[in-house]
């Protein structure tokens, strides 16, 4: 048990190498299941979600190994298709796992853990492309099991919604299929992209990842391949958005910046001033952020869900308004409770949010979900006075060292043990000076 004790007001200066992308990595990872040979794969973020993606691939009978930031895998001896509850519950995107399975084995089998903190995730839209591809699915309670007793067939399928999840595993079960898949309505996402070049270098036969059609000539033979991971653009979006809450100027490299547009787009309208050359992403915030017009998130390329909540927090302690309106997830407002701890003028109804910069000051906060808990972060590098970030296991899901990253960029962050009994710091809270309580925003009183 830990947290961050951040120090904000501190501007963010420097240049770094963004981490390999979470929502790229476990799909290729899945990929590696379809070749019976090794693959070795670079740029690899050491995250939890990727720890237990690895625990699944070994437990299904695969070697596996990882030096630094590459990772190999060895499928060659691939034994199981059951993957245990207990693993699924400590990776959701677990799910991924079926389609690469299905194509490889035949068969599958997973319990699925239902809603997460971002509200229900439903399978419904990756089942349907399964059984368009000729798998036969039994659902008794929260288990499936899936079979291709009579083979995977390539079809046209249609996604009524623009999936990530499901275009990525009906595009690793198309590859198993004897004939061509034309996936329609496709999602858009450069994490697909990615994984369209992987599963080529695989062998697979895979064309029109980022355009709405994918399609896909199952039955080729596959073998072993090398890729290095595209940047996130998430974690991108989170250091620019955390340069705008403590001003500064930063430099990041490693991320194709077309893939975060519409953050780069947001900022720059908020105030900040950017320049991009290559994979490289020069950004200078000198002022506190303005209010910009309404950020909708919807699927790629529109605004990320993922990047909402960061943005809000870069916001929270600027000045003006921005309506903010989630598109994507029921339950995506759950740390607005946190950063209203921090001061922030948040108003929530429904999907819709408004918030009203102003001044933010240190508390202690708890993260309620990966991109929740880099939100705080992201507002406690702008608050005055000391914030403490706990529940940092969320972060950890999708965030390789934040401490260390945002120390290079000269933030005062630390890393301290939390007392898991009573809740209480060691020693902090008696030297710390206490935080200023923050005046309440008019509509409180309402
Ligand atoms: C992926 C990302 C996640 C991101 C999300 C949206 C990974 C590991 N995760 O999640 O970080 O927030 O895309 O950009 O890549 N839906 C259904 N039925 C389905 C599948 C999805 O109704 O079978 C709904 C979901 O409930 C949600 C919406 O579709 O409301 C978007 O979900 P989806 O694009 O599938 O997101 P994920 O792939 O789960």
């Amino acid at each position: 048990m830990s947290m961050y004790e951040i120090q904000g007001g501190r501007p963010l200066g420097g240049r770094l190498r963004v981490q390999g992308a979470k929502n790229s990595v476990l799909p290729l990872l899945a990929a590696a299941l379809l070749a019976p040979g090794q693959s070795v794969i670079h740029n690899c973020p050491d995250l939890s979600d990727v720890s237990a993606t690895l625990d699944i691939l070994a437990l299904l009978g695969c070697r596996v190994a990882r030096e630094g930031e590459t990772v190999t895998v060895d499928a060659a001896a691939l034994s199981g298709s059951a993957i245990p509850e207990r693993l699924m519950r400590e990776m959701r995107s677990s799910v991924i796992f079926l389609g690469a399975l299905l194509a490889r084995t035949g068969s599958a089998r997973l319990c699925y853990p239902g809603g997460c903190e971002l509200g229900p995730r439903p399978i419904d839209l990756h089942l349907a492309a399964l059984r368009g591809l000729g798998a036969e699915i039994r659902e008794n309670g929260e288990c499936l099991t899936c079979t291709a007793g009579r083979g995977l067939r390539g079809a046209r399928i249609h996604l009524p919604f623009p999936s990530v999840g499901a275009t990525e595993n009906a595009m690793l079960c198309a590859c198993g299929a004897q004939g061509v898949t034309t996936l329609v309505g496709a999602a858009r996402e450069p994490e697909i992209v990615d994984l369209e070049r992987f599963l080529n270098k695989l062998g697979a036969r895979v064309s029109g990842a980022g355009t709405p059609v994918v399609t896909i000539e199952g039955g080729h033979p596959l073998h072993g391949a090398e890729h290095t991971v595209m940047g996130d653009r998430i974690v991108a979006s989170t250091w620019l958005c955390a340069c705008g809450a403590a001003g500064g100027e930063i430099v990041l490299t490693g991320v194709e910046p077309s893939s975060l547009d519409t953050v780069l787009s947001c900022l720059e309208q908020a105030g900040g001033e950017l320049e991009c050359r290559g994979e490289e992403i020069r950004f200078r915030s000198t002022k506190p952020l303005r209010g910009i017009p309404p950020v909708h998130t919807a699927p790629y390329p529109g605004f990320p869900t993922d990047a909402q909540a960061i943005l809000m927090a870069a916001l929270a302690g600027g000045r003006g308004q921005t309506l903010f309106v989630e598109n994507m997830f029921e339950s995506r407002y759950r740390h607005v409770a946190q950063l209203q701890r921090l001061g922030a003028d948040i108003r929530v109804w429904g999907r819709s949010a408004v918030v009203t910069g102003c001044p933010l000051y240190g508390q202690r906060v708890e993260s309620t979900d990966l991109r929740g808990g880099a939100a705080l972060v992201v507002a406690a590098l702008g608050a005055e006075g000391t914030t403490q970030v706990t529940q940092l296991s969320h972060i950890r899901r999708g965030y390789q060292d934040m401490e260390g990253t945002l120390r290079q960029l000269g933030a005062d962050i630390r890393l301290l043990p939390t007392n898991r009994d009573t809740g209480e710091d060691h020693g902090i809270c008696e030297t710390q000076p206490k935080a200023k309580t923050p005046p309440q925003p008019a509509w409180r009183a309402l």
